[in-house]
C-alpha cells in the first residue's frame, strides 16, 4: 500500500486528480507532456474528458475531438483557464467520418503542430444490447462505424504525422466484452474485438521502426454516462472515476525520463487492464 504524499502539486486546479495523484506509483514531471500534441475522441466527457485535461494539466496541446459542441467547449474552457496550453476543438460525428474529413484534420495538424505525438482512440457508442437474433441491422453498421471503422480511418489519415514523432502513442479504448464475449453485448462486443485486431495489427507494423506505441486499455466499470445506460440499476459510487486511470493514461504517454518511482516498461501491442492496474498500485 502506498503512503498517501502529502506536498503539494501543481495540480491544485483539477482536485479530483490531485486527489489520485497522492496515492500513485509513479509521479511525472510537471510539463512531462510539454510541446506533445495529442488528439483525443470523446474528448467532451467521461474517460475522454479527464484524458484531455490531464494531459494539459502535464502540458499537452491536446486536440478534442467529439460529437457535442458544447461539451467540448466546456473542456476547452476549463484548459484554457486551467492551463498554459494551446487546446483544439473538432466537432465531429464519427458515425460520418470520411476520408475527405481525416484528409482536412491532417493537413491542420501538420500546418499547426507539425506532428502528432498521441492518439487516444476514446469515442465509442454502446448501442443495444439484445440478442443477436434481434440485433437491428442499422444500429449494428453504427457501432461499426464509430467504433471500428472511425478507428481504422484515424490511423490510416493520420500515420504520416504519427511517424513524424520521435515517440508516439496510440491508445485504443476497448473493454472486458472486447476479449471474452458476452451475451447481449452484440455488436459493441464485436466491434471491440476488432479494435484489439486493429491495435495488435497496427502495433506489429510500426513495431521495427520503433517510434509508434500502439495499445490497448481496458478501462473497466468505470462511473460514466456510457456505463449508466449499459447499467442503469447498478449504483456509481462502487465504481472507480475516470481520474482514478489516469495513473495508466500518464504512464503510456509520458516519455520515461519524465517518470520517477517505480517505472513499469510497456511493449507495443500490450493489452492493458485498467482495473488491475489500478488495485496492484495501490
Ligand atoms: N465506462 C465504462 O464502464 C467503460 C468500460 C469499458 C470500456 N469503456 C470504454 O471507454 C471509452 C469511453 O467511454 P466512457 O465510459 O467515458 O463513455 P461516455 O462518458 O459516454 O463518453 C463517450 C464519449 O464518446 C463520444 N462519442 C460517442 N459517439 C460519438 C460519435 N459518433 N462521434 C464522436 N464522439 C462520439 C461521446 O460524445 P457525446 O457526449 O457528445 O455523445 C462522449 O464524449 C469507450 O470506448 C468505452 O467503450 C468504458
Amino acid at each position: 500500500m502506498t503512503q498517501p504524499n502529502t506536498e503539494s502539486t501543481h495540480l491544485s486546479h483539477y482536485p479530483e486528480l490531485e486527489a489520485k495523484q497522492s496515492t500513485w506509483q509513479h509521479q511525472f514531471e510537471k510539463g512531462a507532456l510539454q510541446n506533445q500534441t495529442i488528439l483525443v475522441t470523446g474528448a467532451g466527457d467521461g474517460i475522454g474528458r479527464a484524458t484531455a485535461m490531464t494531459y494539459a494539466s502535464f502540458g499537452a496541446n491536446v486536440i478534442l475531438l467529439g460529437r457535442t459542441r458544447s461539451k467540448l467547449e466546456n473542456v476547452f474552457d476549463w484548459i484554457e483557464t486551467n492551463t498554459e496550453t494551446s487546446p483544439v476543438i473538432v466537432p465531429c460525428d464519427l458515425e460520418n467520418l470520411d476520408s475527405e474529413t481525416v484528409d482536412n484534420l491532417a493537413d491542420s495538424i501538420a500546418e499547426n503542430f507539425g506532428q502528432l505525438d498521441g492518439l487516444v482512440h476514446n469515442a465509442s457508442h454502446l448501442g443495444p444490447k439484445v440478442p443477436i437474433a434481434h440485433y437491428p441491422a442499422d444500429e449494428w453498421q453504427k457501432v461499426m462505424q464509430i467504433n471500428v471503422n472511425a478507428v481504422f480511418m484515424l490511423n490510416k489519415g493520420l500515420f504520416e504525422l504519427l511517424d513524424k514523432s520521435a515517440d508516439a502513442c496510440v491508445i485504443h479504448t476497448s473493454s472486458s466484452v472486447g476479449r471474452q464475449g458476452r451475451a447481449y453485448w452484440g455488436a459493441y462486443a464485436a466491434s471491440k474485438f476488432a479494435l484489439e485486431g486493429l491495435s495488435q495489427l497496427f502495433a506489429d507494423e510500426t513495431e521495427t521502426a520503433g517510434r509508434i506505441g500502439v495499445y490497448s486499455v481496458n478501462p473497466g466499470g468505470t462511473r460514466t454516462a456510457m456505463r449508466r445506460e449499459a447499467y442503469p440499476l447498478e449504483d456509481p459510487a462502487i465504481l472507480p472515476t475516470a481520474e482514478d486511470h489516469m495513473e495508466l493514461y500518464l504512464a503510456l504517454m509520458c516519455p520515461q525520463d519524465c517518470v520517477s518511482g517505480n517505472v513499469v516498461h510497456f511493449t507495443t501491442g500490450q493489452q492493458l487492464d485498467a482495473r488491475n492496474w489500478l488495485e496492484n498500485s495501490q
